[in-house]
């Protein structure tokens, strides 16, 4: 079994690239299931319900959400209310819409898988504990096959997530920090890990939006509007590949295209 996990997907660039990358990648590895991390898919922050259909009519199959999963306000039309999009689970009890785990059922032949998405606390605003959460979901999940996307600033929080999981879970996955790392590797108990997936979004800009901005609130310290444009594109993901008998991860291997 093969999942292709898509890095942060950052506004009109993001959803371009996959537009014209996905159907060769669909191709070339044949994934069972497209997993992306979409909090920055509309306009470079959150989601709304026309992206949300755009990406899961290209065939991502769930959507994970992470600290910008709230920043528009069409979120609540969808979250809670339509399968295939979740957002952390490690929000405080009594943060609703919204579910931490995805659970697509195994049918005609084709297994099944669970993913779970976390967000972390280190260097991010103050959550729950995304260790005890991660705990508390996974007493509850069936599955064999279970993605975790941990949603996290600090590559040692995410390495010790990837720690505390292994033989648990088929992989841990990192997002947020927009910047593939060159660590994916197989744990000892055979789950699938890297620190970062990267992102989908505009090559030539500061984690995928237009540099200036950024590079005016650096140098002035004052607010700048953030705006994306269009050029040349980065599609960064991993193909995890699965025992789907025992959810064991059998290999992780790092896709970087420049568009
Ligand atoms: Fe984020």
């Amino acid at each position: 079994m093969r999942v292709l996990f898509i890095g942060d997907i950052v506004g009109k660039p993001g959803r371009n690239c996959l537009q014209q990358r996905l159907p060769e990648l669909k191709r070339i590895h044949s994934p069972d299931y497209i997993i992306a991390n979409g909090e920055n898919a509309a306009g470079g922050a959150g989601l709304t319900g026309k992206v949300f259909n755009e990406l899961r009519d290209m065939g991502i199959d769930v959507i994970t959400g992470g600290n910008h999963i709230w920043d528009q306000n069409d979120i609540y039309s969808i979250i809670g209310h339509e399968p295939g999009i979740i957002r952390p689970a490690n929000y405080p009890p009594g943060t609703t819409p919204g579910q931490g785990t995805a659970v697509i059922e195994a049918s005609g032949g084709k297994p099944g898988l669970a993913v779970l998405n976390l967000i972390g606390r280190v260097f991010m605003r103050p959550v729950d504990c995304p260790f005890r959460a991660a705990d508390r979901e996974l007493k509850q999940l069936k599955e064999k096959v279970i993605i975790v996307d941990f949603h996290a600033e600090a590559t040692s929080e995410k390495q010790a997530l990837g720690w505390y999981l292994d033989g648990r879970v088929s992989a841990v996955l990192g997002t947020h920090s927009h910047v593939q790392t060159a660590d994916q590797r197989l744990l000892p108990g055979k789950t699938a890990y890297i620190s970062d997936v990267g992102m989908a979004g505009l090559y030539n800009s500061i984690l995928g939006v237009d540099k200036e901005g950024p590079l005016k609130r650096f140098l002035t310290q004052m607010p700048h509007k953030l705006s994306i444009s269009d050029g040349k594109k980065l599609l960064n993901a991993v193909l995890v590949e699965l025992d789907e008998d025992n959810g064991k991860a059998i290999a992780i291997e790092r896709i970087y295209d420049i568009i």
